[in-house]
């Protein structure tokens, strides 16, 4: 009787467990940063900023991000300055304390779009569009999943109702997504004469958050592989003396 209950309280307590949306399954990708000698791709880093720069910078932060950075993707220190002027940053406070604006400058973080989440909030129909800098590492699969959800807008099941203010996407968890599609085939127009399909719009600005998030995976993979020789070379340097050492003991 008592195993009885223990049994269906276990029972219970799983099916509790599963009610959480299942995250979608989501197709695997091709990076260049895959694998053990991955790297990035420039070009793709730079239609990556591109797409961001002009589309998920409308709602997305990416604030821990300072816009010297983008010299590590290939930006000029002139073309960088000149991003930075663009922006505007909250400066000096003056005695009346009021704060005054100031042109951005290469030291400073990327300036968020809205001033504070309840703003942010407000402007997207209470849903709040999360901060860019490490979502890629916060997800399973991160940059398949923000494919995936980028990709996923597609005409829901038979009989789907979409509640108000949400759109269908067969990659986002539970389906319902705050967010309306961004991107579309020739959303940006790149000047490198690249295709700005969706799907590739959707590869570049996956490159470039993957960037963001980890702009130190190169000279980690790097490092990786240097370590690996280097325990190859003295397995060997051992071996040869174990042998040097035991030749004489017969
Ligand atoms: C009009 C505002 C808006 C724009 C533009 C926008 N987003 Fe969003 N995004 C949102 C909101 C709001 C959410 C939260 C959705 C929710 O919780 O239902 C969101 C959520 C997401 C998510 C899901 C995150 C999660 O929690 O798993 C991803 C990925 C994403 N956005 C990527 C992008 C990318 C990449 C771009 C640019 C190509 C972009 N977004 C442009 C508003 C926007």
């Amino acid at each position: 009787m008592r195993i009885a209950r223990i049994a269906l309280m276990g029972a219970l307590l799983g099916a509790l467990v599963h009610t959480a949306p299942a995250r979608a399954e989501v197709a695997a990708q091709s990076w260049s940063f895959d694998g053990p000698f991955g790297t990035y791709d420039r070009a793709s880093l730079q239609r990556g900023y591109q797409v961001y720069s002009e589309v998920c910078s409308n709602c997305h932060s990416l604030k821990y991000l300072s816009y010297r950075n983008l010299e590590d993707i290939g930006l000029s220190e002139t073309q960088v300055k000149a991003i930075a002027a663009a922006a505007t940053v909250p400066g000096d406070m003056d005695e009346n304390g009021t704060v005054h604006d100031r042109g951005g400058l290469p030291s400073d973080h990327f300036q968020p779009p809205f001033p504070n989440d309840n703003a942010a909030r407000f402007a997207n129909n209470g849903a709040l569009p999360p901060d860019q800098s490490s979502l890629v590492n916060a997800r399973d699969d991160g940059p398949d999943y923000i494919y995936g959800v980028l990709t996923g807008y597609v005409t829901p099941p038979a009989g789907y109702i979409v509640p108000d203010g949400m759109n269908y996407n067969a990659a986002f968890p539970g389906h319902n997504i705050a967010m309306p599609q961004p991107l579309q085939d020739d959303q940006v127009t790149y000047t490198d004469g690249t295709k700005a399909t969706l799907q590739q719009e959707s590869h570049d600005v996956v490159t470039f958050l993957t960037w963001a998030a980890n702009p130190e995976l190169e000279q980690r993979k790097r490092m990786g592989v240097h370590v690996i020789f280097f325990l190859i070379l003295l397995t060997g340097v051992v071996y040869a003396l174990k042998r040097k050492i035991w030749a004489a003991v017969h």
